[in-house]
């Protein structure tokens, strides 16, 4: 049988009760698979990269070790989570890695969005590999492979950005959730326990905040990014729209345009408001968000995020603009 084409007898996961199935199925197949040799993750606090760890931690415990690199491109907040769900609640072997001045010091004066992404990427398996070659006795790597990875992209987080790990690293692979699509993901993921944030979480580029931090990133534009971010996350959230709007963030182009503030000319940033509605990401809507709404996350934005004034509304639908800006 081909091991990558999901199995018949696996019913499509839509209730609580089929998603614990899964679980306790699960649980004996990875006991059966890693035995008592250890297994490394790259938990990034992506739904998928969570489920894993949260179905690992179940099987086998602290014969998982976790590793959270903090490339400084994460959401606001989303390091802590992991450290809080993970380690805290669930006493997960964690490694928490702070490479924050490693990646914003590569990346420094970089324009050219493919750059970026390739350094974000070639970084990130850096780093996990030196973290890996500190680790004796790990046999297997846990990964957030799911279904749709297999039949778009040949089993390969193509849209990770990320490449395969150097060549003296020879781990097997335990992919719990390869055959699962995302909704059964969430699913299973609830019935963890995980939270909602973290179950429920809108689509999250590879390469994080870095393309919406346009151009060459700058530690305070990236800050403006972040910050603004935040507040749009939880403004939404408030109106109720977490979890109806498909996706929606913030941006901060590498050009200023004037304001006037205190009687005085100003010479700052502008943040740029993005929400969509999309299935598949190919083509994408512009929700109607109400004015009052706007005017709100605007107020929050001028009060609360240094360098900033001017708030945008973006409607441009994909085609013709893209859902990133690069
Ligand atoms: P675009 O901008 O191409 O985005 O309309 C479509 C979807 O893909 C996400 N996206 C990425 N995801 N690495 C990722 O993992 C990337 O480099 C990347 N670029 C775009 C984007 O957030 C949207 O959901």
């Amino acid at each position: 049988m081909d091991s990558n084409v999901r199995p018949e007898t696996l019913a499509r996961i839509n209730t609580p009760e089929l998603a614990q199935a899964f679980i306790n199925e699960q649980i004996e197949a990875i006991r059966a698979q890693v035995g008592t040799d250890r297994v490394l993750l790259a938990l990034s606090g992506g739904v998928d990269s969570s489920v894993v760890a949260a179905l690992l931690i179940k099987a086998v415990g602290k014969q998982l070790t976790c590793v959270h690199v903090n490339h400084g491109l994460l959401r606001k907040g989303e390091p802590e989570q992991v450290i809080k769900v993970f380690k805290d609640e669930m006493g997960a072997d964690l490694i928490y890695v702070d490479a924050v001045d490693r990646f914003l010091d590569k990346l420094a004066g970089v324009k050219d969005p493919e750059t970026k992404r390739k350094i974000i990427g070639k970084e990130f398996i850096d780093v996990f590999a030196e973290e890996a070659r500190k680790l004796e006795g790990v046999k297997f790597l846990a990964q957030g492979t799911i279904y749709p990875d297999i039949l778009e992209s040949h089993g390969v987080k193509a849209h990770h950005n990320v490449g395969g790990l150097p060549e003296d690293l020879k781990f097997e692979l335990c992919e719990p959730v390869k055959f699962l699509y995302k909704d059964e993901v969430r699913m299973v993921g609830k019935q963890l326990g995980l939270p909602d944030n973290m179950v429920y979480r809108q689509p999250f580029p590879g390469p994080g905040l870095g393309v919406r931090c346009v151009g060459a990133i700058t530690r305070d534009r990236l800050e403006a990014v972040r910050e603004s971010d935040a507040i749009l996350r939880e403004e939404f959230a408030i109106a109720g729209l977490q979890g109806k709007v498909w996706q929606y963030f913030t941006v901060v182009p590498d050009f200023t345009s004037t304001g006037i503030k205190d009687g005085k000319r100003t010479d700052d940033w502008m943040v740029i408001i993005r929400a969509v509605n999309s299935v598949d990401a190919t083509a994408a809507t512009v929700p109607e968000v109400p004015y009052e709404l706007l005017f709100k996350i605007r107020e929050r934005i001028f009060n609360e995020v240094k360098g900033v004034n001017r708030v945008l509304y973006d409607i441009s639908t994909k085609p013709l603009a893209t859902i990133e800006y690069e």
